[in-house]
């Protein structure tokens, strides 16, 4: 098969006649052809040559037009360049064929040159094994001895050689074979499968850097359950993410009982994302139930309760953020934010949706209401119709009543009007806690509507509370 139009672009020309002038065989490899093939787009090109990479990247970024360095992977034994095409700037990555073996305890492979078939063979799947030659005699020659064209067609992930040989010399490939059924909506061939089930354990090698990336990947595909329910069939999840599988099953007393948490949050977890890309949404979404195992209670009057499972959930967020080794900053807080306030919409109807309820609720949230709502309304799973819909009609209450209020008010981004310093200055006070006191007076005051947001009216108020508390003004 010729795939000439799919590489259509002057960089591969040059590389093909850089290589011809150095006597290299060359070609483009991996993942590029795969999306290439399935018409998607990708801006990451590997190129393998039957020689030296880091020579052919060096003799390339001297006759491209624009000069470009290269960056040297000397242990790796690759160099890479980056080239500008229509305005998107493009990776190129450069090595020479390798045949790889590894060691029981290690990711890291004895390396030694190859063939183009050996680079091949050690690759992780056969959609990933296809290579294009770059040479100007077989330009545009697709290479593909494990059929991945066909894998393709049939959309079915398989690895090249025997599954367990492919997964236990790498097994961060587990995680990429759930991640690419999932980002590209494939099967995995059932063998291949069943050889990550027996490799599973070897998931232990891998640093947890790589597998939060993959993990970070399968959340953003479109229908991310589709990945945690293959982790967990395989055994992976309850490895890498034990607190989720606590969620799973269903207890009951009597006629009473409760959802399985597991798979509510993964449909929580779809839900969101048909409505947001943002990663850290969807992950509040996995956590939003975490501490439900935790918190569980069965009481005879109420049946089984999980009471305050969204604060105890909002404390573990750290936890496993930092296992994960995922950010520790203003996205972690975000994430606990929402699982903190997940419930609070909904409470709102429950009792009585007065407008400091809402205000209160609107200040908490700040900026981070609309993502909230989104976390809020997907959490709302219930197969029983009536009751769903009932649930609806009152978020749609909560949500008027919120626009209503911001309106006026202008809760979203407030800030009391008044701060400590300035009660400090007025009174002559160092930090204590009359000012921790006097300040939460006004912000409650204006939460519940009895105070205008005014500074001027803020700065009255306050000098009649402290008045009240037997303080006297500096310069009184
Ligand atoms: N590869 C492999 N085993 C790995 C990682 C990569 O065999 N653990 C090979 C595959 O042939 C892959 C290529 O190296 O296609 C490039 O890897 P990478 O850039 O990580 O993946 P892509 O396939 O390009 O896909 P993505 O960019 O979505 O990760």
């Amino acid at each position: 098969m010729n795939l000439e139009d799919k590489i259509d672009n002057d960089i591969f020309r040059i590389i093909g006649n850089v290589a011809d002038s150095m006597n290299l065989e060359t070609y483009v490899v991996g993942g590029f052809v795969r999306d290439s093939i399935m018409g998607r787009k990708s801006t990451d090109i590997d190129i393998v040559t039957i020689g030296s990479g880091i020579e052919l990247a060096q003799n390339i970024a001297s006759v491209i037009p624009h000069k470009t360095k290269v960056t040297v992977f000397k242990n790796f034994g690759t160099a890479m360049i980056h080239y500008t095409i229509d305005d998107k700037l493009w990776q190129i990555e450069f090595v020479g064929a390798r045949k790889e073996s590894y060691r029981k305890d290690s990711r890291k492979p004895i390396v030694e040159d190859g063939t183009l078939e050996d680079d091949q063979n050690r690759r992780d799947f056969t959609i990933n094994a296809m290579a294009i030659s770059l040479n100007e005699k077989t330009f545009g020659l697709l290479l593909d001895p494990f059929d991945g064209v066909n894998d393709i067609k049939r959309q079915i992930i398989r690895t090249p050689l025997d599954s367990d040989i492919t997964f236990s010399d790498d097994p961060l490939r587990m995680l990429r074979c759930i991640r690419f059924a999932c980002q590209l909506d494939f099967s995995i061939l059932p063998s291949t499968f069943d050889a990550i089930t027996r490799n599973k354990e070897r998931i232990k090698i891998i640093s947890q850097e790589r597998i939060t990336e993959e993990l970070n990947k399968m959340i953003l595909s479109s229908h991310p359950s589709d990945a945690f329910r293959l982790l967990d069939k395989c055994g992976l999840l309850e490895i890498i993410f034990p607190e989720i599988v606590a969620l799973k099953g269903v207890e009951s007393v009597g006629e009473r009982t409760h959802k399985d948490n597991f798979k509510h949050t993964l449909e929580v977890l779809d839900n969101v994302s048909k409505q947001s890309n943002k990663l850290f949404l969807r992950w509040a979404a996995i956590l939003h139930d975490i501490a439900k195992p935790l918190t569980k209670r069965y009481d005879s009057r109420l049946g089984f309760t999980f009471h305050g499972h969204e604060v105890k959930g909002s404390k573990m967020v750290v936890h496993i953020f930092r296992r994960f080794k995922l950010p520790l900053n203003d996205s972690m807080k975000y994430v606990q934010k929402l699982v903190f306030l997940h419930l609070r919409p909904i409470a709102l109807v429950e009792d009585e949706v007065t407008d400091s309820a809402v205000r209160r609720f609107l200040f908490e949230a700040g900026d981070d209401v609309d993502d909230l709502m989104i976390l809020c309304h997907s959490d709302i799973t219930s197969k029983n119709m009536l009751k769903k819909q009932q649930y609806i009609k009152n978020l749609a209450i909560v949500k008027q009543k919120m626009i209503e209020i911001e309106e006026k008010d202008k809760i979203r981004n407030f800030k009391v009007p008044v701060t400590g310093e300035d009660i400090m200055e007025i009174y002559g006070l160092s930090p204590c806690i009359q000012v921790g006191i006097l300040k939460d007076k006004i912000k409650d005051a204006i939460l519940d509507g009895e105070l205008e947001n005014d500074r001027e009216k803020a700065l009255d108020f306050l000098y009649e509370q402290a008045k009240a508390l037997g303080l006297k003004k500096k310069n009184e």
